[in-house]
């Protein structure tokens, strides 16, 4: 019963979509598991870029069933748009499922969240204004909407009706305009008609492809440094990309996950507010994010960019029980000399390793780098480790032993066959060197 879960070991963008396509070309089913339309995932094959922010990123391979999991939270009319995207290239939609009891986002979530993040002003988190937080904050306050809702008028509207009257007044509290309740009813009924045949129980898919031994990828959206458990709180999603999220929003158990392949680029970037230790502010930052093309898929924004670290790399190798690592984008180092790498931090004075939860002890965390020589030639065309310059390959060994496990797949370009892949050693946990 192989499922792998894919999951982000950074702030989000370290190119799981380029992860999951690259092995999504062995299995049966890619399953989302957790996030909304806040993620933006880029799948890279030719001339071809597909932006994808709710179907998960096997769906370019016609032989794949790509499930939207229970704990996806849809924006319908974002997943309408992008399924006619998809049909309009030519890519065949059918085999995409939706759980009929993943949440609704409504247009009133992404109003309140808009509101809110205006009204927080200078402590914003930095949200992608997708309405991502009430929706979730609604289906743990149990006044959500689930996809199977907008199947019966009855239902819907009695449901929307009862969210409805406090929701308009905390708007109108914000200095919003209000919501009309039949206007919700007329298009929750208008998706339900268009997704009617995507929906199913997706549980039992999943549970079943993986009776029959159909391998099956779980890919994760955002990062673990944006887990709302582990995370530095305020400024998280609102959902779990850890691996742990792929059980509860996967439909899965947690002996029935195989391999953990974590994804990490080989420096950092952030979109939003929050701690961020090694941030450059600097030229060579704005070098890399250009390099990198690191703006949001989602939003535009500028992403911050700061030198790879350590630190939490162990804590989410830790906490997600990584197995197997995919290293992208480091061909966006080539030309930097020295590139540095965080392994510790100094906090007032005290050498620190572990990764601290509290947001407030990171806000005061100083980077403690080391330095690597660089490598001056483009390495877009390499596909194999000992083709990689000494001293990128030298680069990769320490961030392998940073993290205690493996990294098996090396990518030097955003194209799919831009990809190095390693001898695959056996997928075991190997412990991280102690810490002091
Ligand atoms: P995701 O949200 O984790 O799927 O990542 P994004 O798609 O938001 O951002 C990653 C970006 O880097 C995308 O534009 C990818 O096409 C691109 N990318 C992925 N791997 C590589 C790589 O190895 N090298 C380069 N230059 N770009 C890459
Ligand atoms: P992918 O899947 C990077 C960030 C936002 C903000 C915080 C909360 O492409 O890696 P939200 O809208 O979720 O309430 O915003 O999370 N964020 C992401 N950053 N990549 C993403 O997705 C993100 N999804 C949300 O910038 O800091
Ligand atoms: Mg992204």
């Amino acid at each position: 019963m192989p499922a792998t879960v894919i999951v982000g070991l950074q702030w989000g963008d370290e190119g799981k979509g380029k992860t999951t396509d690259f092995l999504a070309e062995q299995v049966a089913m890619v399953v989302r598991y957790q996030g909304g339309d806040n993620a933006g995932h880029t799948v890279v094959t030719g001339d071809e870029v597909f932006k994808l922010h709710l179907v998960p990123s096997g769906v370019l391979y016609r032989h794949i069933t790509s499930v939207i999991g229970n704990g996806v939270v849809v924006n319908p009319a974002t997943l309408i748009s992008e399924l006619d995207m998809l049909a309009g290239r030519g890519i065949d939609v059918a085999r995409v499922r939706v759980s009929r009891s993943a949440h609704v986002t409504m247009p009133y979530h992404v109003a309140l969240d808009r509101a809110m993040e205006r009204r927080l002003d200078g402590a914003k988190v930095g949200t992608t204004g997708r309405g991502i937080g009430p929706t979730y904050g609604d289906r743990a306050w149990r006044i959500g909407l689930r996809m199977e809702d907008l199947l019966d008028e009855a239902v819907l509207r009695e449901r929307i009706g009862r969210a409805l009257p406090d929701k308009n007044q905390l708007l109108a509290s914000l200095g919003e305009a209000a919501f009309e309740l039949d206007r919700l009813v007329d298009l929750g009924l208008g998706w339900g008609q268009r997704l009617r045949p995507h929906l199913d129980d997706t549980t039992w898919l999943v549970q079943d492809a993986l009776r029959r031994g159909d391998h099956v990828l779980l890919e994760g959206a955002q990062g673990t440094l944006l887990d709302l458990d582990h995370g530095s709180y305020p400024y998280v999603t609102s959902s779990n990309p850890v691996a742990g999220g792929a059980c509860t929003g996967g439909g899965i158990g947690p002996l029935q996950v195989d391999e953990v392949m974590g994804v990490m680029k080989a420096y950092a970037t952030r979109v939003g507010s929050g701690p961020f230790p090694t941030e450059l502010l600097d030229e060579i930052g704005r070098g890399i994010a250009a390099r990198g093309h690191e703006v949001g898929t989602t939003t535009g924004r500028p992403r911050r960019v700061g030198w790879f670290d350590a630190v939490p790399l162990r804590y989410a190798v830790a906490v997600n029980s990584v197995s197997s690592i995919m290293l992208n984008k480091i061909d966006i180092l080539s030309g930097l000399d020295p590139i540095r790498l965080c392994v510790a931090y100094d906090i007032d004075g005290r050498r620190v390793e572990h990764w601290p939860s509290s947001a407030i002890e990171l806000a005061r965390a100083q980077p403690v780098f080391e330095e690597f020589a660089g490598w001056s030639e483009p390495i877009h065309g390499v596909r194999s480790l000992a083709d990689l310059p000494e001293n990128a390959r030298r680069y990769v060994t320490a961030l392998e032993d940073h993290a205690g496990v493996p990294i098996v797949l090396v990518s030097v370009g955003p194209e799919r066959t831009q990809t190095i892949e390693r001898a695959w050693r056996p997928m075991r946990h190997r412990p991280a060197a102690p810490l002091a």
